[in-house]
């Protein structure tokens, strides 16, 4: 075992949240509805139709949640900001009592010592651009989302220093016009890669108008990061697995770094139709928009095999793997997912492959050299309260601590690491699986019903992360 490096004595300290997911006050202050708001009331969506409305009451809590974070220590706290509390119908006016409430927030933790990193986007789309243009599928988007970021970055100049321009967009794309799992609840791969690139352009926009506005501080998306591996080192599966990190990773990873999609995967989806349309300005735009970080959230790997062209997956395409179902998943031509016998997983079916996120982490920085921010990481679990108000979540103090242990071994190999946000800071909503999957250090007493006390109570793991903290990742 080789002597490990020691984390950075400004290292990052995190946790992370989305408004969706903790807020609630959906229609407070003057907030417009998001897409969000309006597809948890299709019957069905959600684990037994649970939605946001009330979520785990963050609006009104924020500063009870502020004092146990800073009873902790931790250093810095991701939240995002509804689009909707800020221009209700997407733009138009300000809705100033929406944004007194971030700055609010922000304030608090600023007084506390706590770093705000703020995410933009984190899913929850104004309906009103969804009704008008169809959000994401039109280009009005691009220079809507720029005007509501340039609004916050205007409005937190000199407060806030890490913004995250877009939240998991391969996630929020894939799930939302390939699945029809997210809103709008598509199934078509066309539409899919069109909204992506939009979203692409979209990203770009708003981290030059950043630059433009000479912000201090950085700026970056947040990518769902799942590295691939083959099953074994039949040549056959080693190019399905390269089939897949081009097509599920790189595809965003390449665009977001230089501005250039990669060009077997690209290639691929001109055979089928599937290609985005590229505008004249389009590739000027993408190669012109440097983030200053890499956002990483990373949960598990994916591990792959040869898929023949009338393999699993043909006529449907469903490349996430995300859902965590045992249905085989794959692109035919490219590769299919399989299970890894070497990893353990959730009680979601998710792997759990801490030495994952080491290779990822070295693979982004001999491909990009390029910062990373892990702005998620975290296990979901049922948690028990105890009669006497405890929750002994071992197995997630085990998962993190192994994560934690792989990042350190990262930045030992070189990987530069700006911080480390777990998922999640208290329990929250999880968009598709109610509050049974729990992920916080905070447990909230809250459920499908809804009619929990939202009284907050400290797990086993919030104190091991207090101590690990403390130490700044010495002992693991
Ligand atoms: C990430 C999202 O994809 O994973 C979070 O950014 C989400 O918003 C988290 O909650 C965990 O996913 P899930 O499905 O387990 O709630």
């Amino acid at each position: 075992h080789k002597e490990l490096t020691s984390f950075p004595k400004d290292f990052l300290w995190g946790s992370a949240s989305a408004a969706y997911q903790v807020e609630g006050a959906w229609q407070e202050d003057g907030k417009g509805e998001s897409v969000w708001d309006r597809f948890v009331r299709i019957p069905g969506k959600t684990f037994k139709g649970t939605n946001g409305d009330l979520a785990v009451d963050h609006y009104h809590r924020y500063k009870e949640d502020i004092a146990l974070m800073k009873e902790q220590g931790l250093k810095a706290y991701r939240f995002s900001v509804a689009w909707t509390r800020i221009f209700p119908n997407g733009r138009g006016e300000v809705n100033q009592a929406g944004l007194a409430f971030y700055e609010r927030l922000i304030d608090k933790l600023i007084e506390n010592g706590i770093e705000p990193m703020l995410t933009l986007y984190h899913w929850d789309l104004p309906q009103a651009l969804q009704d008008e243009y169809n959000g994401w599928e039109s280009r009005q988007i691009i220079e809507d989302f720029t005007h509501y970021a340039e609004t916050l970055f205007e409005a937190f100049r000199g407060k806030v220093h890490y913004w995250i321009s877009l939240n998991e967009q391969n996630i929020f794309t894939s799930l939302g016009y390939l699945l029809a799992a997210h809103p709008p609840g598509v199934t078509d791969p066309k539409r899919m890669y069109e909204v992506n690139h939009i979203a692409n352009l979209a990203n770009a926009s708003v981290i030059n108008k950043y630059h433009e506005l000479e912000m201090p501080g950085k700026i970056g998306p947040s990518f769902a990061y799942t590295p691939n591996y083959p099953i074994d080192s039949n040549p056959e599966n080693v190019l399905a697995a390269e089939n897949a990190e081009d097509l599920m990773a790189n595809y965003w990873m390449d665009v977001y770094m230089w501005g250039k999609y990669p060009i077997a995967a690209m290639r691929f989806l001109e055979e089928k139709g599937w290609a985005p349309t590229i505008e004249a300005g389009d590739a000027e735009l993408l190669e012109s928009a440097k983030p200053d970080f890499l956002g990483i959230n990373y949960y598990q790997t994916a591990t792959n095999a040869f898929n023949p062209l009338d393999g699993v997956g043909a006529g449907k395409m469903n490349t996430t793997g995300k859902k965590g179902s045992s249905e085989e998943t794959g692109v035919p031509g490219m590769y299919k997912k399989v299970e890894n016998p070497f990893v353990e997983r959730t009680n979601w079916d998710w792997e759990i492959d801490p030495e994952g996120l080491r290779i990822g982490l070295r693979r982004i920085t001999s491909r990009y050299r390029m910062p990373v921010l892990i702005t998620e990481n975290g296990l979901g679990e049922y948690d028990k309260l105890t009669e006497d108000k405890q929750i002994h979540d071992d197995y997630r103090i085990h998962y993190l601590q192994s994560h934690v242990k792989a990042i350190k071994e990262a930045i030992s190999d070189g990987a530069e690491v700006l911080g480390y946000c777990t998922w999640s800071y208290t329990d929250l909503l999880s968009w598709l699986n109610g509050y049974q999957k729990r992920y916080g250090f905070v447990y909230v007493d809250q459920d499908e019903t809804q009619e929990g006390s939202l009284e907050r109570y400290k797990k086993d793991s919030y104190y091991w992360y207090q101590k690990l903290i403390e130490e700044n990742g010495k002992n693991l």
